[in-house]
């Protein structure tokens, strides 16, 4: 992929229960297609505890610790790894901030986000750094074979 300044690189996004039982995967999705990432891996995913602790594990001490763990596994999530020049920051952006009641109009969380919805009921995360992504990634996906190593083709625009 052509990248110019930007790395190409990859990162963890899941639409959280919330988001999948709204209706709002395809939407969302297609905000990613429509930015030109590639998705590598997708699947749905009836979360153990123990993994949704395992991706947390750096909240192990906050208050609400228990609830989100309790949320992300209250349904199935939705798992995806996208690929593209600077993704892990361009899709922070594309998400928005944590409290749909915060994040801008024209990001995921502000245009989607419920308002009467608890703050950490959010509908979608994005790793945050490059060293979380590729943590995320080999926690939510079983291994390589699960994701695919494919370029597209033709990028008459570029
Ligand atoms: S914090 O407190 O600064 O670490 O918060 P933040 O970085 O914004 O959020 C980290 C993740 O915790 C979720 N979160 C919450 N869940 C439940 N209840 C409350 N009050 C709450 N506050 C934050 C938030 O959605 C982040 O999850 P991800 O999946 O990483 O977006």
């Amino acid at each position: 992929i052509f990248a110019g300044r930007f790395e190409t690189e990859r990162t963890y996004i899941m639409i959280k229960p919330d988001g999948v039982q709204r209706g709002y995967v395809g939407e969302i999705i297609a905000r990613f297609e429509r930015k030109g990432n590639v998705l590598k891996g997708l699947k749905t995913f009836q979360c153990p505890k123990a993994v949704a602790e395992e991706h947390y594990q750096d909240l192990s001490e906050k208050p609400f610790f228990g609830d989100l763990v309790e949320y992300i596994c209250s349904g199935p999530v939705v798992c995806m790894v996208w690929e593209g020049p600077g993704v892990v920051k361009s899709a922070r952006k594309m998400i928005g901030a944590t409290n749909p009641l915060e994040s801008e109009p024209g990001t995921i969380r502000g245009d989607l986000g419920a308002f009467y919805a608890l703050v950490g009921r959010n509908v979608i995360h994005g790793s945050d750094s490059n060293e979380s992504a590729e943590r995320e990634i080999a926690l939510w996906f079983g291994g390589d074979d699960e994701l695919v190593d494919w370029t597209p083709t033709i990028t008459p625009w570029t």
